[in-house]
């Protein structure tokens, strides 16, 4: 399993360009079921979980081509079924349920497990293809719906779900009247993925608000699109910026997607305007400690939280890190104290009082976010650091090490 090396203590110059985002090419490349012809999507990331998703849409019938560039075709639908085997690998498989169900009126998918930052269950997607009139039930482990034609249905989501507002705004696309999701997700990517959806023929207005209407149509057709750009790749930079005392030119980033991240770290004293193509992101005189708290978007996003929680270890004061959207996601705190962190963790806070050094030592990266806060902790942390379970980072980040060692970082990929 391959590992990544860090030396740290070098400040980082230069320019980034960030990728398209994963949480919305996933829904997008997924999109595709609900249509005949081909599709082409641009700016998708190379991830390890694009090419699960891609291995997953081939074994329900898809003919996928290229990389960055995707052409997918759906014409034949050859199985009905999302293997435990791939989606216990990735929950957003889940993305599949909506448009599988609403092209053939049928899906079977594995039920997601609980994973290392929650329990995380589906059981808001699968309530609101209840409503929507499918047969839902569970058997062996498997979600089995059935509906010959979903019916538009007013849906309450008790809570902001991202994938289950994408999953369910893509069944209601070829459903039989107009669906109300109210509540929904107001996340970026759902707007993406809304556009998306738009261009190929469906009928959805409010993405981006809490209520979107779709009005079901007969059939959707092919259509090419672009994925927008990672707000979290980003985010991640610009914290890496004001961590290693540098100054880094975010390019082909989203400033409006990052709103809340830049009124946060300009409390922290960073400064950050707009260039060209995206942000110039520098570090302040010093580090002052500010409390976080995370909540659906517009808010401070959960999976820039462990990034934060590293740059907060280094503040010049007190920091309260409040996590309210996942339950347990404060699997990076004990690695943080592994290299010298002083946090404690009392609920859902994280109190992280700043300390002047963190220190190289051996850690193991437990989700996709955590391991990214390593790497931060680890590119100002005195001495090596050893990042084992890349792979987590590998879903998530194109080519991290190439970026940051371009940028002047002393990071080296041991496979
Ligand atoms: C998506 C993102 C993930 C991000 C998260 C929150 C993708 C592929 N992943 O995950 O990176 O961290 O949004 O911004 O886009 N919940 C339920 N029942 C449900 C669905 C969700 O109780 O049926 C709960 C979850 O356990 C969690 C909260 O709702 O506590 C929000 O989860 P949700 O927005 O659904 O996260 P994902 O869509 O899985």
């Amino acid at each position: 399993m391959d590992k990544i090396v860090i030396n740290g203590g070098k400040p980082l110059h230069g320019n980034v360009q960030i990728s398209g985002a994963k949480n919305a090419a996933l829904p997008i490349l997924a999109s595709a079921l609900l249509t005949e012809g081909t599709n082409t999507f641009h700016n998708i990331p190379d991830l390890v979980d694009i090419k699960t998703i891609k291995k997953l849409l081939c074994s329900i019938g898809a003919q996928i081509e290229g990389e960055e560039s995707v052409k997918i075709n759906f014409d034949k639908i050859v199985s009905h079924t999302a293997s435990y085997d791939l989606v216990k690998t990735m929950r957003a498989s889940i993305l599949v349920l909506g448009p599988l169900i609403a092209r053939t009126g049928t899906a079977r998918v594995s039920l997601p497990g609980g994973c290392a930052i929650g329990a995380r269950p589906v059981n808001l997607h699968l309530k609101a293809l209840e409503d929507m009139g499918a047969q839902v039930e569970l058997n062996s482990g498997y979600i089995e719906a059935k509906a010959k034609k979903l019916k538009g249905a007013e849906i309450y989501f008790d809570l902001s779900t991202v994938t289950g507002t994408e999953n369910i705004m893509m069944a209601a696309t070829l459903a039989q009247g107009t669906t109300v999701l109210n509540n929904s997700a107001r996340e970026p990517e759902v707007v993406n993925l809304a556009d998306v959806l738009n261009s190929m023929g469906a009928r959805i207005s409010g993405a981006g608000t809490d209520v979107i209407t779709i009005k079901g149509v007969t059939s959707l057709k092919s259509t090419e699109a672009s994925i927008i750009p990672d707000r979290i790749e980003a985010g991640t930079f610009m914290i890496a910026a004001g961590m290693t005392r540098g100054e880094i030119n975010i390019i082909g980033c989203n400033p409006h997607h990052l709103e809340a991240l830049i009124n946060k770290l300009r409390d922290t004293g960073m400064k950050i305007s707009p260039i060209k193509n995206g942000l110039k992101v520098s570090a302040g005189e010093k580090i002052n400690s500010v409390d976080v708290k995370t909540l659906p978007y517009p808010g401070f996003p959960t999976d820039l939280q462990a990034q934060m929680m590293a740059y907060m270890s280094i503040g010049s004061g007190l920091s309260v890190i409040t996590e309210t959207v996942f339950e347990n996601r404060f699997m990076h705190v004990s690695e943080l104290l592994r290299m010298g962190a002083d946090i404690v963790i009392q609920g859902n806070n994280a109190v992280v009082r700043g300390v002047p050094v963190l220190h190289g030592a051996q850690t193991m990266a437990t989700d996709l976010r955590a391991s990214a806060s390593l790497v931060l902790a680890a590119l100002v942390a005195e001495g090596e650091t050893e990042i084992s379970r890349v792979y987590h980072i590998d879903r998530g980040y194109q080519t991290i090490e190439k970026k940051f060692s371009a940028l002047g970082a002393d990071i080296k990929r041991i496979k």
